[in-house]
């Protein structure tokens, strides 16, 4: 192993995009990221909002830039990852943060929504891992962290047809890339994380019959915080996984252990 025990966790010198870096999750990864070492492109469709993160990655001695970015538009892609090799040179670490979620009943599922959670979480991950993969490639190592969700592993009664399956093409997704670019030591995993309070479960967890099915799920009897995140983030983006790749890692309480 080329990198000291001692140092398994440290990126320092690293430079990593997070996407939706200003969401819950995306913004509690990036600050994760930054105080081991990292360097980050913060990136989202609103400057404001990103210029939050940024400001506080920062101040605590890093380099970090907003880059916005819509991920389904190819062509926003394309720009982010060039403004970042402008700006740094290179890109060592991608972590796809960005998703949305929608549910409603299946058999009532309006195809216009179920299409967008589709572009949002499928499309919007693969377009970022195409186009940075392209630069980690050159470069001959890079690791790629996707963000799944315990709604990979099975199935709810909550209206998930749209989210749950999505997220369980990103799993596939990450082990589709893993075995493809392993050769050029591009290492793809994926963090499943249980539920969070965050702006995107609002609306389940105001609900208190489901909040209770969810949380009576999850053996150690609460949801995640944001900086239940940060362990998996880092150990995916550091040299302590250099030789994992193309798992799923679930963040979940033990959720899905049985
Ligand atoms: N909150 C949870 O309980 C939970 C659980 C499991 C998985 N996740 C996943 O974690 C990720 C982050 O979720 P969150 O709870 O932090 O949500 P959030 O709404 O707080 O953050 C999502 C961020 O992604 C950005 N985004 C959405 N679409 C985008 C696009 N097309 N281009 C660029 N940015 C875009 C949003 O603006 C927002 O900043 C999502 O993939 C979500 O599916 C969340």
């Amino acid at each position: 192993m080329a990198v000291e025990l001692s140092n398994l966790f440290d990126l320092t010198g690293k430079v990593a995009i997070v996407t939706g870096g200003a969401g819950s999750l995306g913004k509690a990864m990036a600050l994760g990221l930054a105080k081991y070492g990292a360097d980050i492109v913060v990136t989202g469709r609103t400057l404001t909002t990103l210029e939050e993160t940024v400001k506080e990655i920062s101040e605590m001695g890093r380099n970090s830039i907003a880059i916005t970015a819509d991920v389904t538009n190819q062509k926003d892609v394309v720009n982010l990852v060039k403004k970042t090799v402008e700006a740094f040179g290179r890109i060592d670490i991608l972590v796809n943060g960005a998703g949305i979620a929608r549910r409603y009943p299946a058999e009532e599922f309006p195809i216009e929504e179920f299409d967008k959670v589709f572009q949002f979480n499928v499309k919007g991950t693969f377009l970022c891992c195409q186009e940075v993969a392209k630069v980690m490639k050159e470069q001959g190592s890079g690791k790629i962290i996707n963000v799944s969700s315990v709604r990979a592993f099975s199935g709810h009664p909550g209206g998930y047809a749209a989210y749950g399956t999505s997220k369980g093409a990103v799993n596939l997704l990450t082990k589709q890339l893993s075995t493809e670019w392993a050769k050029y030591k591009i290492n793809v995993n994926a963090i499943a994380p249980t539920i969070f309070w965050t702006p995107l479960t609002q609306e389940v967890l105001e609900d208190e019959k489901l909040k209770n099915i969810f949380l009576s799920r999850i053996p150690m009897g609460r949801a995640a915080v944001t900086d239940d995140m940060v362990g998996s983030t880092v150990f995916f983006a550091s040299p302590a996984s250099d030789f994992i790749t193309g798992q799923i890692l679930y963040v979940d309480g033990g959720c899905t252990a049985g």
